[in-house]
Order: C-alpha cells, then sequence, then structure tokens
C-alpha cells in the first residue's frame, strides 16, 4: 500500500503530530495543506513532508487539484480555541463550516475518501445525564443562541450531519471522527503575556503560568470534567481508520481515553505537581478561580462534562495507552525542556496556535531545530 494522504489544515497540532507518523510508516507520501509550517520544520521526517502554502477559503481550483492527486484527504482545518468562538464567531462559521463544504463537494466530484474531523464538543452539555457519549445514540445539548461558546459545535454539528446525507445518498466515502480533547507536543504554543485574544487551550495556558510564575486560572472553579487523551494513542487511532478506511466507511468515530476523566481543578493540581517534580521544585503553583466571562468574555458556557464510549473504534483493535499521569508528565517536560525554543518560535508568531517541538518520548529528549524537514511546493509540484 502507498497512499497519497493530503490533511487540509495539517501545519497545526493533531495535522502535524499524524503527518509525522503517516510519513515515518513509509506507506504514505503526505502532502500538508496550511497557512502555516511551522510545525512541520523542526523535525526530519523519515519520508519527506510536502507542504502547500494555501488558506482553503481563498482558491478553489488549486483545492480541486490537490483533492484529485490525493488518495485519502483528511480535513482538520478549523478554528479551535474556545476563546475564538466569542471573539470571531463569523471566521468560526466560515472555516469550519462553510469552507470545508468546499472539501466535500471536491471529495465528492474526484471521488475521495474524507477522514473528516469533528469533535466531542458536537454532543454539547450532558443535561445531567451520566451516560458516556454515543456516537449513533447521544443527543446533542446546545445552549442559546446568544452564547457564542457553542457556535464551533453548531458548525461541526451541521457539517457530520451534511456529511451523512451525502454519505446516504451513496455519493460521499468518508469517516468521521471525534477526538476528546488530544493533548500532547506541538499542541498551541506559550504565552508570555496572557490576553483573552491570545488565549490557548488549557495545556497550554497552563504551562504557561507555570513558566512564568503566574496563578493558573480556573474557569468557574474548575469543575468541568475531560477525558484527556494523549496525541500519540489518537494517532495511532487515525492512522488505523485509514487503514480500515473499506470497513469503517460511512461511520462515526469517538477517539478518547474515558479512564483518563479529571475535572480541570485536579488536572490543574496534577500539574502543579508533575511540574515541582520534573522541572522546578520550587514552583509557586498558584491556583485561582476566574469567571468564564472575565476569561473568555460574555456568552461563556461550558460543556460540564464529555466521556467517551469507544466501543466502536475498540472493534477494530486501538486501545489508548497513556494513563493522565504519563499523559501530562510528558507534555509537562516537553514544554519544559524547550522553552527556549518555544520562545524564539514565539517572536514572529501572530496567534496562539504556534508551534511546540515534534511528538515523541518528551521526558528523554531536547528539541533538535532542523532545517526544513519538508519540500515545499505548489500543489502541482
Ligand atoms: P490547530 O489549531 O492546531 O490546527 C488547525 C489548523 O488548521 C491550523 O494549523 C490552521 O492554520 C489550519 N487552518 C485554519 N484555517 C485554515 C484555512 N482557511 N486554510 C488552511 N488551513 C487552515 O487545531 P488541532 O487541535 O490540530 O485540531 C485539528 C482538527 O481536529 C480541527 O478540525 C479540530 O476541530 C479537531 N479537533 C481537535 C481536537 C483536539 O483535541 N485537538 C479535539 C476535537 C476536534
Ligand atoms: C476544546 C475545543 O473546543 C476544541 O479544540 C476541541 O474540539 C474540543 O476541546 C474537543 O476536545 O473536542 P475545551 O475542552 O473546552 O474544548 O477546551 P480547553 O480550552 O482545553 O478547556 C478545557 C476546560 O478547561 C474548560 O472547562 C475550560 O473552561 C477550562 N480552562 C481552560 C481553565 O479552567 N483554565 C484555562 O486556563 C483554560
Amino acid at each position: 500500500m502507498f497512499l497519497q494522504a493530503i490533511p487540509l489544515g495539517g501545519g497545526g497540532f493533531v495535522g502535524s503530530n499524524l503527518a509525522y507518523h503517516l510519513s515515518d510508516t513509509g506507506d504514505y507520501s503526505v502532502r500538508v495543506v496550511d497557512v502555516h509550517d511551522d510545525k512541520l520544520r523542526l523535525k526530519m521526517a523519515n519520508n519527506p513532508i510536502d507542504f502547500v502554502d494555501l488558506d482553503i477559503r481563498s482558491d478553489r481550483d488549486a483545492l480541486d487539484d490537490l483533492v484529485r492527486q490525493a488518495d485519502v484527504v483528511v480535513n482538520l482545518a478549523a478554528h479551535v480555541h474556545p476563546s475564538a468562538f466569542l471573539i470571531r464567531p463569523l471566521e468560526v462559521v466560515e472555516t469550519n463550516l462553510f469552507a470545508s463544504l468546499e472539501t466535500v463537494a471536491s471529495c465528492i466530484r474526484n471521488r475521495k475518501f474524507l477522514l473528516h474531523f469533528s469533535t466531542s464538543e458536537v454532543y454539547g452539555k450532558t443535561g445531567g445525564s451520566e451516560e458516556p457519549f454515543r456516537e449513533d445514540e447521544t443527543d446533542c445539548i446546545l445552549g442559546p443562541i446568544g452564547n457564542h461558546r457553542w457556535i464551533y459545535s453548531c458548525a461541526k454539528q451541521m457539517l457530520d450531519r451534511i456529511i451523512h446525507a451525502h454519505g446516504l445518498a451513496g455519493e460521499l466515502d468518508y469517516a468521521i471522527v471525534r477526538p476528546f480533547n488530544f493533548v500532547g507536543p506541538l499542541m498551541d504554543g506559550l504565552v508570555p503575556r496572557w490576553t483573552r485574544e491570545d488565549n490557548p487551550r488549557v495545556l497550554a495556558n497552563f504551562m504557561s503560568a507555570l513558566i512564568y510564575d503566574r496563578p493558573l486560572e480556573l474557569v468557574n472553579g474548575g469543575r468541568s470534567r475531560r477525558c484527556f487523551t494523549f496525541i500519540d494513542d489518537g494517532v495511532d487511532a487515525l492512522e488505523l481508520i485509514i487503514r480500515n478506511r473499506d470497513r469503517v466507511n460511512r461511520q462515526i468515530f469517538n477517539i478518547g481515553n474515558p479512564g483518563n476523566e479529571t475535572t480541570i481543578a485536579d488536572l490543574a493540581r496534577l500539574m502543579v505537581r508533575l511540574y515541582r517534580a520534573h522541572c522546578d521544585p520550587k514552583a509557586s503553583g498558584e491556583i485561582r478561580t476566574v469567571s468564564g466571562d472575565s476569561f473568555y468574555g460574555p456568552g461563556y458556557e461550558d460543556c460540564d462534562r464529555r466521556l467517551p464510549d469507544i466501543s466502536k473504534i475498540q472493534g477494530l483493535g486501538w486501545a489508548p495507552r497513556h494513563d493522565l499521569e504519563e499523559t501530562f508528565r510528558r507534555c509537562v517536560i516537553y514544554f519544559h525542556r524547550n522553552r527556549a525554543h518555544l520562545e524564539s518560535m514565539l517572536k514572529d508568531a501572530t496567534s496562539p496556535s504556534r508551534a511546540l517541538p515534534p511528538s515523541g518520548d518528551s521526558d528523554e529528549r531536547t528539541m533538535r531545530p532542523t532545517a526544513a524537514s519538508g519540500r515545499h511546493g505548489s500543489p502541482n509540484s
């Protein structure tokens, strides 16, 4: 098997980890499409990763050319930070729904398999249920229109429904994945000076607080619960789905680690303990509570709990391997060891979704910046 995979939005956290992994297997030629390539220039993959600098909103013909040449199209391009949902809701819809509709249409036209990234967030709130979220049974419960927290969930849900309808019509072969809080190397970036606009996801916020000696901030007391999934486990599941694309055709899969459930308050305490144990025994590790409105802006509401049922993906032979302690031990050491490099990469950064070092045995390695790892070319090169 030798396939050409094109991750759209593959320059981000999940996409770059996936690109390195697919490329390292030797079974895929990988052509990443994104507007950023910094995460792809950090590590020599065994095989070169091709990079195409393209805003998927801007050039339908270029996108169509790329899709035509691919065997597998992976749609990751999205705005993903909850802060963006409140500050730039229309941009979220533009990329996460409207631009992605073009990708879907191109896959239909060119008869290409689409691996589409939905999110655990489509399930919304639990409504008090203790049941795990099941792909084909669980209701999606969102808050009122004025609470723009839900615009991301709603856009992703709409796309899931459209993709499903195209599958029913026999026009599209696809798998939809719903990641549950993947974390790990290459996620977001350090934030030396936090602002509401420069506000990444919880891992990068807590790491920045520890490194720059600020209090870790618990939104609304940190009572919400998440099941954090180490990126290497997530990437293994994604590759399994690509390899089994005939078997998984037209199905939705949760990818998460139900054994790693924690409240955010307990996560903060765990990260302080790990940081003191592995990085700086004298770290103050102050933790304080802030309101959702002050942290994100008016219209913030939270998903109270996201517990995945993973029996469908387990049926393919997958199980997560990294428990909560090991997952965050790797994350904490990785950010700490690579602080200087991360800061050097921040100099030109314009968003919190900046480069971190590549995946791997994070606690054992330090960062080795390299020359460009991939070829940079046009869609037709
Ligand atoms: P990320 O922000 O690191 O990556 C998204 C990438 O999309 C970025 O590199 C960005 O530059 C790119 N992008 C955005 N708009 C684009 C455009 N118009 N043209 C080209 N590229 C564009 O986020 P991530 O965590 O890697 O998430 C990847 C996908 O997985 C997203 O679709 C997200 O919704 C989904 N997802 C991620 C998680 C998670 O735990 N990380 C959980 C659920 C769902
Ligand atoms: C994220 C984003 O919606 C998407 O990137 C992704 O699709 C989704 O996870 C998912 O995994 O499906 P969320 O889990 O809310 O959503 O993202 P974080 O920003 O990492 O927040 C997690 C929790 O920590 C929330 O309860 C948030 O309020 C809290 N938090 C965040 C803090 O208490 N302090 C912080 O500094 C940051």
